[in-house]
């Protein structure tokens, strides 16, 4: 009996993080689809894990990134970089997405 809810906890554990995990890959698959698609940072930025090839603003493989760092730069914008939170070209949500999926797979 203690076994049989041992066990039945051991599953319910696994599946919450195998949840974890296609949530966590869905996010980077959305994240690439803003970086190359919806936002076009791929036209300004080389990033190895989307393919892109930008040469306007830094390369963000050899960049200090977190995604608190990105989501204030998408946000905010400088310079030629748009501001795309303040100007409502991408929603929080999305800019939270896109920040994740350049954090997690810059320099990679
Ligand atoms: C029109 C070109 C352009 C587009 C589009 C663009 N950026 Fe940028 N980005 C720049 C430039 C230029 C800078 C450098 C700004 C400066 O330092 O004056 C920059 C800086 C950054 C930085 C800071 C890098 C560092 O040195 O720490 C990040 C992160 C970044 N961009 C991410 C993005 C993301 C994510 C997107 C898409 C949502 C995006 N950019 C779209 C031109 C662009």
């Amino acid at each position: 009996m203690k076994i049989a809810k041992f066990l039945l906890i051991l599953i319910y554990l696994s599946t919450l993080s195998l949840q974890s995990l296609i949530a966590d890959d869905a996010k980077m698959k959305k994240g690439l689809e803003i970086f190359n698609e919806t936002a076009g940072c791929a036209g300004c930025h080389i990033l190895n894990a989307a393919g892109a090839e930008g040469n306007v603003g830094p390369n963000l493989d050899t960049v200090d990134l977190t995604v608190e760092s990105v989501v204030e730069m998408v946000t905010y914008g400088l310079g030629v970089m748009p501001a795309y939170g303040e100007e409502e070209i991408l929603t929080k949500e999305e800019i939270e997405t896109v920040s994740y999926f350049v954090a997690t797979s810059a320099g990679k």
